[in-house]
């Protein structure tokens, strides 16, 4: 599908945001493992939650579905999947999925997409063979026979959440307590939600980020109102900060700050959030936050610990670079090619066949701006984030920009093309 954008004038109105991916996808796989049944409120219906939801029903799950609701029955003993686990597009997915899979007496395979059979799966089949579990595949298909695990330390080379969760969900069913250490704090959505749900978790953040569950433990029955997605919320916050009289504001959005990396750049490019009420759904924290235009953007610098707390945002942010005055420098995000394509090279690709000035690096990107972008043809190749940043471009272009692959988008934000519609002011 080709998604064509023209340029617009300004973006205004009160946007609910596509309820948090990672989120949804933790709220169905506690569901699944709890002591009771859950009810999860106004879950994400993207296609990455789809696929977490459709392999946790092939072991037993119950669900019943009604509007924005999902209620989970969760099966006393999880059963051996009659055909292989389809992830489809979601790394999520897969990797927390093999976290559970491994400590439970049964044999499954998991498989995905084409972008989703390109990535790295030794990172979590690693750790969990450590744990006792056997797996075949560093890269899918993965062949998981779980069964009894043991609490291990693994220190991390990589600050990942999925694979800390992946480890941390395989404790649950371990004697004894499981470390797991990482380079710069992950988001800890795995932990938050397991505490508020009475699984005893340790979080050390002094000098070392160390999260800590010790198992067995189960996590009770539970209702969730899942909050909005900052990482879906990024492209219209980067389009309101860079449109001249825009203002747009999220509601019940999710803002732990594990995640908040979007709000820091946006200060420093000059277009700071306002932050309006407060509060906690499961020990997350939430907001309503406002974004509006600022008329002098600055370069911003992002390393080290600040990646993972925006790494998914990157993408659009080298947008916003485009459109700021001087240089962007954003180092320490190899990850990103890794990811469900090699961003660095796709963002670089797109954003110079549209006229800015880009640099790249082994681990990140240089970008000088201010530059008048325009409208060109970019192929998506299967990454909803990529597709969703060059429709932002697009709206700050001359001419027309065509995005090429833009199905892609509904693994995450199924609404984002009627919402963008519905926000924009035509010039
Ligand atoms: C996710 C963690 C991040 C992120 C992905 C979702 C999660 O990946 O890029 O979109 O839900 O745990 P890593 O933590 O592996 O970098």
């Amino acid at each position: 599908m080709v998604l064509r954008v023209e340029p617009i004038k300004s973006m205004r109105g009160t946007f609910r945001p596509p309820s948090d991916k990672s989120l949804t996808h933790r709220a169905y796989m506690l569901g699944a493992i709890a002591s009771g049944p859950s009810l999860v409120r106004k879950p994400l219906e993207g296609e990455d939650c789809e696929s977490t939801l459709a392999c946790l029903t092939q072991m037993g799950l119950g669900i019943e579905r009604s509007a924005s609701e999902v209620r989970l029955k969760p099966a006393e003993e999880w059963t051996q999947p009659d055909g292989p686990l389809d992830c489809g597009n979601s790394g999520t997915t897969m990797r927390l999925m093999s976290g559970l899979i491994a400590s439970r007496p049964i044999q499954a395979t998991l498989i995905g997409d084409a972008s989703l059979s390109r990535r790295p799966m030794k990172r979590i089949a690693d750790p969990l063979r450590r744990m006792g579990a056997e797996i075949e595949g560093d890269s899918p298909p993965l062949r998981i026979k779980g069964g009894k695990l043991h609490a291990i330390t693994y220190d991390s080379p990589v600050a990942s959440a999925q694979v800390k969760s992946a480890i941390l969900l395989a404790a649950l069913r371990t004697q004894g307590r499981t470390v797991v250490l990482e380079p710069f704090l992950s988001r800890d959505h795995t932990e938050r939600m397991l505490s508020a749900l009475g699984v005893p978790v340790t979080q050390t953040m002094d000098g070392e980020f160390i999260a800590a569950v010790d198992g067995p433990a189960r996590p009770v029955g539970f209702e969730f109102l899942v909050p909005g997605d900052i990482s879906g919320s990024a492209f219209f916050m980067v389009a309101a900060a860079m449109l001249d009289g825009s203002e747009v504001d999220f509601l019940e959005l999710g803002v732990n700050p594990t995640r908040t990396g979007i709000l820091d750049v946006l200060t420093m490019a000059g277009a700071e959030p306002r932050y309006d009420r407060e509060w906690v759904e499961l020990g997350e924290p939430v907001a309503n936050v406002g974004i509006e235009s600022s008329k002098e953007l600055r370069a911003f610098e992002i390393g080290g610990g600040l990646v993972p707390r925006l790494i998914d945002e990157i993408p659009v942010l080298c947008v916003l670079a485009t459109q700021c005055e001087g240089t962007t420098v954003i180092r320490d995000a190899k990850e990103l090619r890794v990811k469900e394509s090699d961003r660095i090279e796709l963002t670089a690709k797109g954003l110079r066949a549209m006229g800015a000035k880009i640099e790249t690096f082994e681990d990140g990107l240089a970008i000088t701006g201010p530059t008048p972008l325009c409208g060109a043809c970019i192929d998506a190749q299967l990454d909803h984030r990529i597709a969703m940043a060059f429709a932002i471009a697009g709206l700050v272009a001359k001419g027309t920009t065509e995005i090429d692959g833009a199905e892609a988008i509904s693994t995450s934000f199924p609404a984002f093309e009627s919402e963008l519609r519905r926000l924009s002011l035509r010039p």
